[in-house]
């Protein structure tokens, strides 16, 4: 009885070793059971509300939620409680959806999604890590993986469960205003660090672990990719490019066991992707084995033509499982509207009930192996420790490990702590501009955006000796003859549809002031914060030392580790430094970059 049981189980197991291994993806399968029999019970109107992914700041009424069968909420850049924007506020912010889900005739909970790119970024308080770009420059996939994990840990104490991270975007034009969401323009290192994200944020595996967070990799695909670096643009390549450049880090992502992909608002060759068949169903489902689910961006449908019921048509079609609508009743292509579309949609036969019940069950699927149907608590621990100093060392590490060191003449770098008279200049005392856009704010903003971080002013002065005199000036204004300046400029916050430029110019200002600290003598020590390479000219001359310091977030403290010597330099450049606005594409080799990937002085 006993053996023949044992037998039983084992072969169970070895069937689903074998499933898996042929899938090339984790077990999914013990969930199998609970997910047909769940999908047995539902009516079409509970099976398309989970296929609805709606953002908090269109609900209105919360009690939507129950009454459409809701499978998801999200909070879009500037989607924040009316309450306040501490953790608390936000955990029951989250609780508050979540409560009408399992009021439910089914209780099926909600998944909740946030993009907490860079920590979680849209939370008071929270621990703000640097942007991708920077720890592209670590190239430290085991850092990245402890950097994800804190984050997890984070956005779980405020009740979510989802990110929607990492942005996997091989960026091969950097005048695309998301360069600095991707790590590199080398598809090794983007493949390597994105599958270490995947397995901080989600654990091992995707588990019911009250920190695994469901991990979405993103835009799929060939978002970095657009002619130009436009935005939301045209990638034109062929077949074999496409699979060479941008799908590498996809495929180790689904190896990887990552529970969502999110589709990029971009077109490939002219085809909008989410309409993308033969991509979404025939390329990531079928060939890569990908099992998890694929939520469309905001709004994205909408975009793919004027009738909002052929955008859902082609979209559902073409694979998408779960759409993101920013709209509620009263506006266009609202929640609502979604619902009433697709059930004629399948009412006529246009959409295969088949088709349903797939999107249904990976959704499903992701919820029973998140061990959500058991519990949807917060341990109150997680909520506790956001943005704690433990956390934030991390973070600090990874500053540390992602600043570059382009040029030391006269070994300007590091600085003694025991300098007599150090002048600091530019936005050193400007936390926003230290964190970049995906900052409390959508686009982020200048000045204290949030509370708990630390500016590069203010870490070094806790740095220097008590003997030490600091003369800060933002403007330059006043720059006495010292013993060394630091020189800090920065790109103004933005994110996505504003950070695209046509040149990657240092502005006017930041030369002048660059060279007027050369003037007075002193050595200068240059800090380039900003989301890719910027085009150097004068700076060059006039700077003794350049660091580029990328956005490194809220821990000021990690730049000054290095820049006064506890730390060696250890970053190297995960793009290449071009030299010119002629040669802003990666793999443009008509002129020699001013530095190549990989570059990084030590001393
Ligand atoms: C962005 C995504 C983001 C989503 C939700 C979109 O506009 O492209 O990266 O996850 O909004 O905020
Ligand atoms: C972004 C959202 C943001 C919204 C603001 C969208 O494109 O993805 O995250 O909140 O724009 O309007």
């Amino acid at each position: 009885m006993k053996t023949s049981s044992t037998k039983l189980v084992a072969t169970g197991i070895l069937l689903h070793l074998v499933l898996a291994m042929s899938y090339g993806a984790p077990l999914f399968s013990e969930h199998e059971q609970q997910v047909e029999a769940l999908l047995g019970r539902m009516t079409l109107d509970e099976k398309i509300g989970q296929m609805v992914q709606a953002d908090s700041g269109a609900l209105k009424d919360k009690a939507d939620v129950q009454k459409y069968f809701l499978g998801s909420v999200l909070s879009g850049g500037n989607s924040d409680p009316a309450a306040g924007n501490t953790a608390r506020d936000w955990l029951e912010f989250s609780t508050s959806f979540q409560s009408y889900a399992l009021k439910t005739r089914l209780k099926i909970p909600l998944l909740y999604g946030i993009d907490a790119v860079h920590g979680h970024n849209n939370i008071d308080g929270a621990t703000i890590f640097p942007h991708h770009i920077a720890l592209g420059a670590t190239h430290d996939a085991r850092l990245v993986e402890q950097a994800e994990h804190v984050t997890a840990q984070e956005v779980a104490g405020t009740g979510i469960r989802w990110a929607f991270a990492p942005c996997v975007a091989v960026v091969q034009d950097e005048r695309w205003g998301r360069t600095y969401e991707g790590y590199s323009d080398n598809t090794a290192l983007v493949t390597k660090l994105g599958v270490a994200a995947v397995k901080g944020l989600q654990g091992d595996t995707l588990s019911p672990a009250p920190d695994s967070v469901l991990a979405c990799a993103k835009h799929y695909i060939g978002d970095g990719g657009t002619t130009n670096g436009v935005d939301q643009g045209n990638t034109l390549c062929d077949e074999a490019t496409l699979r060479r450049i941008y799908l590498p880090p996809y495929a180790a992502a689904v190896r990887a066991g990552v529970g969502s992909i999110m589709v990029s608002y971009s077109s490939w060759n002219g085809v909008k992707m989410h309409a993308n068949k033969f991509l979404l169903t025939d390329v990531l489902k079928n060939e890569l084995g990908f099992r998890g689910f694929l939520v469309s961006d905001w709004a994205a449908i909408d975009q793919l033509s004027p009738d909002y019921k052929r955008d859902i048509e082609q979209s559902i079609n073409a694979g998408l499982d779960m759409i993101m609508i920013p709209n509620g009743p009263g506006q266009p292509n609202n929640y609502v509207d979604f619902i009433t579309q697709l059930k004629k949609l399948v009412a006529e036969g246009k959409v295969p009930m088949a088709r349903i019940d797939d999107a249904v069950r990976r959704i499903l699927r992701i919820k029973f192996q998140m061990g959500l149907f058991e519990s949807t608590a917060t341990d109150p621990a997680l909520t506790a420790a956001i943005g704690a100093p433990e956390h934030r060392s991390i973070a600090r590490q990874c500053v540390r490990e992602s600043l570059v060191l382009l040029q030391n003449k006269k070994r300007a770098l590091p600085l003694a702590k025991t300098i007599k008279h150090l002048a600091v200049v530019g936005t050193a005392d400007d936390l926003g501009a230290q964190c970049g856009g995906w900052t409390i704010n959508w686009q982020g903003a200048h000045g204290n955006v949030t509370h708990g971080g630390t500016t590069l002013l203010a870490a070094i002065r806790q740095t220097v000796s008590p003997g030490t005199k600091i003369t800060f000036s933002a403007d330059g204004s006043d720059l006495p003859k010292a013993d060394a300046v630091i020189v800090v400029v920065s790109e103004a916050p933005y994110a996505e549809m504003k950070g695209d430029r046509e040149d990657l110019d240092l502005s006017g200002e930041d030369l002048d002031l660059i060279a007027k600290a050369h003037a007075t003598g002193a050595p200068v020590i240059t800090i380039i914060l900003s989301g890719r390479p910027m085009i150097l000219r004068s700076a060059l001359a006039d700077s003794d030392a350049i660091v580029a310091g990328w956005l490194p977030g809220t821990e000021g403290l990690g730049l000054t580790d290095v820049l006064f010597g506890d730390y060696p330099f250890t970053g190297k450049l995960p793009r290449v430094w071009p030299a010119s606005n002629t040669h802003l594409r990666s793999g443009d080799t008509s002129e020699k970059p001013l530095f190549p990937f990989g570059y990084g002085l030590t001393r």
